[in-house]
């Protein structure tokens, strides 16, 4: 399993060049000592907040990037001032002094620039990198292993988060929905926890209901116990597909039904052989989808489901609602809430025969989980398809006073997406998950096959090829907004050109290759030893290193903002942003045959770029490769 960076367990108070700089003042929000970037907008914003008489956080939210990768700005205007911005310029120009952060200051438009010192910025930011990944600021498993924290913060400490994700149905094909569900919810999972969250990772199963009545008297006629040793999803999804055929029609088709149902009624009542063979399937399944959770580099901490939503739960929250005054029997009898005031239509609780719905489950479901974990927040990881259900339910629960679930207070998100076209095997026949992954691999196998000499040096080459193409779906589908369709295109997701998933694990490749082949010619970058004091950082000139350099210092705060808004894609662009600097680098910024302070402090370079690219990738939940 290959983890998302995580803050250290003793907070990190920052390198001893931190410490050499001038002071800064504390904000909340802010960790100077962890996030380079931080450092330099307090050492901008602090002199100016007094110059200005405004509060140093809103002067600090107007610390931005300038432009060129080594300025800040701050236009005026923004603070409402009496005074004129030629004077307020004036002013802060005057009251100025060069320090260790900022060289000098000048005028843009209506906007004070800031020139930093790229010296500090550069031995500030890799020194970070280089603690926190292998030093004192590193994170200590239980196991010992040190594990990079740098771009984590603290800010969820104390707090737990439930993301409820992927959530399949059994004896239904896991769909791209779900697939969506599974890659955007285990990055969200990995997001929070690198924000110091304690997570629970959840799957809320469609594991209950008559169709497991149908699937029963299915797996009577069709079942085999082989089969379903060998792909228990596959043959459940066949077996279920058989005996809906048989049921569509006739006399025949009704009395399917009506045995169904009984079945189903002898699982609700408690009917030992009715559930024993339920829970073989729902166990089956799980096992089978741990499988491709496992390819996916995904884990769950619980596998809910519907048919966990107790009876007792159910009947006293029924029973509540029934008497409530916000609900109403409709004339057949179904008992339903009038969300028309909220624009979100008529919601049934209750059948006329007194069953409940997916919904009833979902709102007895969150109570039960509120019950068990008095999470902060919590997170349903769904397709837009199912907007209105989601707004239905969080409605209702704040309309029976949940206290989870208050007005303007709410602890439940709904994180939503749009679908995936096309998601079918190259064939174009039907959507198993496995099929897909299944194919990826062959392609990525077939294509690293061509090159020979690389190939022969692959420890795993199915593994190596099954990541790939893992990489590949993953970054095809977060590139973009969430809410937005996409079509799967399985040339241009495979390619090594482009913004694709190969091009990132490719320059991941490369820079850990190149510290191979430079460690092979004598010149060894220890990791936990390197003494940063030795390395000539103020050599690494250039706009090639600069812009390098200003990425790494921006992570931790990339970090921090995407739990905002919950888009994967942010990340993602910071990996091609970080990817296509390198690119650029190559070239300008060479460590062979260089005087060795240069060739030594352009490896550390590249090799804090390695490593934040793999945390990118590591939050993204994609285990970066080595070779490939
Ligand atoms: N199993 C459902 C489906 O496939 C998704 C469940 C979403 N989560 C929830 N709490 N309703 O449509």
């Amino acid at each position: 399993m290959s983890h998302p960076p995580i803050p250290p367990q003793k907070p990190f108070e920052g390198v001893p060049l931190f410490h050499q700089l001038p002071k800064l003042p504390e904000l909340e929000g802010t960790d100077p000592a962890t996030s380079p970037q931080d450092a330099f907008r307090l050492a901008i914003a602090d002199p100016l907040s007094k110059t200005l008489n405004v509060p140093l956080k809103d002067v600090f939210l107007a610390v931005a990037p300038g432009g060129r990768d080594s300025d800040f700005k701050v236009v005026l205007p923004r603070f409402r001032l009496p005074t004129k911005v030629d004077e307020l310029q004036a002013q802060a120009i005057e009251a100025f002094t060069p320090n260790a952060y900022v060289e000098r200051i000048s005028k843009q438009g209506p906007a004070l620039l800031y020139h930093v010192n790229m010296n500090t910025l550069t031995a500030l930011t890799l020194a970070t990198v280089q603690a926190m990944t292998y030093g004192e600021g590193a994170h200590i498993d239980a196991d010992g292993q040190k594990r990079p924290s740098y771009g984590s913060n603290t800010s969820g400490r104390g707090k737990r988060i439930i993301v409820e994700f992927s959530s399949p149905n059994i004896a239904k094909p896991f769909h791209a929905g779900h697939l969506r569900s599974t890659i955007i919810g285990a990055f969200l999972a990995n997001l929070y926890e690198a924000n110091g969250w304690d997570v629970v990772r959840m799957n809320y199963l469609g594991d209950w209901g008559k169709q497991f009545g149908l699937l029963a008297l299915g797996w009577r006629r069709f079942g085999s116990e082989e089969e379903l040793k060998k792909d228990a999803v596959q043959h459940l999804y066949n077996v279920y597909v058989e005996i809906n055929r048989l049921a569509e029609d006739g006399a025949e088709g009704e009395k399917i039904h009506e045995e169904a149902r009984a079945f189903f009624k002898g699982m609700e009542d408690g009917k030992e052989e009715n559930l024993v063979e339920w829970a073989k399937f729902r166990d089956l399944s799980i096992q089978q989808y741990e499988k491709t959770y496992d390819r996916l580099n995904v884990h769950f901490d619980e596998y809910s489901g519907e048919s966990k939503v107790s009876k007792e739960n159910l009947e006293k929250t029924m029973a509540v609602l029934r008497k409530s005054d916000i609900t109403s029997r409709e004339q057949n009898g179904a008992l339903l809430v009038d969300l028309t005031p909220y624009k979100l239509e008529k919601a049934v609780l209750e059948r006329k025969d007194g069953t409940p719905l997916y919904l009833t489950r979902d709102i007895v479901e969150a109570q039960q989980r509120w019950d068990k974990y008095h999470f902060d927040k919590m997170i349903y990881v769904v397709a837009s398809q199912q907007d209105l259900h989601l707004a239905q339910f969080f409605k209702i629960l704040e309309l029976m006073g949940a206290p989870f679930a208050e007005k303007g207070n709410s602890r439940l998100l709904h994180i939503n997406f749009g679908m995936v076209q096309g998601m079918s095997t190259r064939k174009g026949t039907a959507v198993f998950l496995d099929r897909i992954l299944d194919e990826t691999k062959e392609h990525m196998h077939e294509v690293m096959k061509k090159n020979e000499a690389k190939y022969a040096q692959l420890e795993d080459p199915e593994g190596t090829a099954d990541i790939v193409g893992m990489t590949a779906v993953k970054i095809q589908d977060m590139s973009g907004k969430r809410i937005n369709n996409y079509h799967f295109d399985w040339n241009r997701m495979f390619s090594f050109e482009g913004d694709t998933g190969p091009y990132l694990q490719y320059n991941h490749v490369r820079l850990c290759s190149m510290q191979r082949t430079n460690a092979q010619d004598g010149l060894v970058l220890p990791t936990e030893d390197l003494d940063v004091s030795t390395m000539r950082t103020e050599r690494l000139t250039g706009k090639e290193a600069h812009e390098i350099v200003w990425l790494l210092a921006t992570w931790p705060d990339v970090v921090r903002t995407v739990s905002r808004d919950h888009q994967a894609s942010t990340i993602v662009t910071f990996c091609f942003k970080l990817t296509h600097a390198i690119s650029s680098a190559w070239e300008k910024l060479i460590v062979k045959g260089q005087d060795r302070d240069d060739a030594l402090v352009r490896l550390w370079l590249y090799r804090c770029a390695k490593d934040v690219l793999g945390s990118a990738l590591r939050l993204l939940t994609i285990t970066p490769l080595e070779r490939m």
